[in-house]
Formats: C-alpha cells, sequence, structure tokens
C-alpha cells in the first residue's frame, strides 16, 4: 500500500506492508538510520522518535498508524550546521560512549524538556526510564539534560 509520511518536515511516499514498522520504514525504505533497533518490543527505546511531538517507540508502530502525523527523527533535529540545543548539551558532557541509545536518549530529552525546563533528577529518571544505555553513561546523560534545560531557560523560555 502506499502510504504519506511527514518526516523531519518533508512529505515522503512509500510503499510499505499496512503493518510494517515505523522503525523499519525509517530505516529502510528512507534511509533514516539514525533511529536505531534494539530489542524490537519496545523495552529498550533505541527506536525513539517523536510522534506530533510526544517520544514513542517506532518499532512498535505500524506505519498505518502514522500517516499524516509529523514524524520528528534525529535527523531532523539539527538545523543546517547548528545542533539542536540537546544535541549540542549530550555533546558538551560526552553523555555517550558507543552512541547507540544516543539518538532515542535525545528524543527523550526533547519530548520531556518540552513540558518542563526545569526538571529535578527524579523527573528525568522516571520519564526517560524506559530508554536503557548498555554503556551505562547514564550520569552523564542527565548531566546533559540539566544543561539542555538550562540553555533553555537562559533563552527565556520558563515552563
Ligand atoms: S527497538 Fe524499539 S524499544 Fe527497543
Ligand atoms: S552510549 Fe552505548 S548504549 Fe548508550
Amino acid at each position: 500500500m502506499a502510504f504519506t509520511l511527514q518526516v523531519n518536515g518533508r512529505e515522503h511516499q512509500v510503499e510499505a506492508a499496512p503493518e510494517e514498522s515505523l522503525l523499519s520504514v525509517l530505516r529502510d525504505r528512507l534511509e533514516l538510520t539514525g533511529t536505531k533497533y534494539g530489542c524490537g518490543e519496545g523495552q529498550c527505546g533505541a527506536c525513539t522518535v517523536l510522534l506530533d511531538g510526544s517520544a514513542v517507540r517506532s518499532c512498535r508502530l505500524q506505519v498505518s498508524a502514522v500517516a499524516g502525523k509529523k514524524i520528528t527523527t534525529i535527523e531532523g533535529m539539527a538545523h543546517g550546521e547548528h545542533l539542536h540545543p540537546v544535541q549540542q548539551a549530550f555533546l558538551e558532557a560526552e553523555a555517550f560512549q558507543c552512541g547507540y541509545c544516543t539518538p532515542g536518549m535525545i528524543l527523550s530529552a526533547v519530548a520531556l524538556l518540552e513540558h518542563t525546563n526545569k526538571p529535578t533528577d527524579k523527573q528525568i529518571m522516571s520519564l526517560m526510564n524506559g530508554n536503557i544505555c548498555r554503556c551505562g553513561t547514564y550520569s552523564r546523560i542527565l548531566q546533559a539534560v540539566h544543561t539542555a534545560a538550562a540553555m533553555s531557560r537562559s533563552k527565556g523560555n520558563e515552563r
């Protein structure tokens, strides 16, 4: 079947079975390989993307369910040479080792910071609990999210 997907501000026509996962369509048909395959069961967060601004597990979403919705992947975060503030914060905090979890972590953090830009450690750990980092860089990820939140507050976006 043909589906029209809105990904990173661009419209894409794709041919796929309705039950094919969004993750598979992003990676295999649109070549957006920044979104990672981890468990395939909604348990690790490696495949996290934004769907109409909310963090979702793309391995558990059928492509037929997301047609017409606004999908954002890690490739849609930077504007030209300018990294998204959360990407910049992860870079500055060196909040990764192998980097496999990082796209999903960043998108979960972006969704979190849409709701509050003064999160507590407890809020961050609770809301990002479903994102697993096998390298164990959690303390730096925490630091990066706080840094990104501070950057957002300094721009006057108090939430
Ligand atoms: S690959 Fe989707 S949650 Fe693990
Ligand atoms: S940096 Fe390796 S899994 Fe998180």
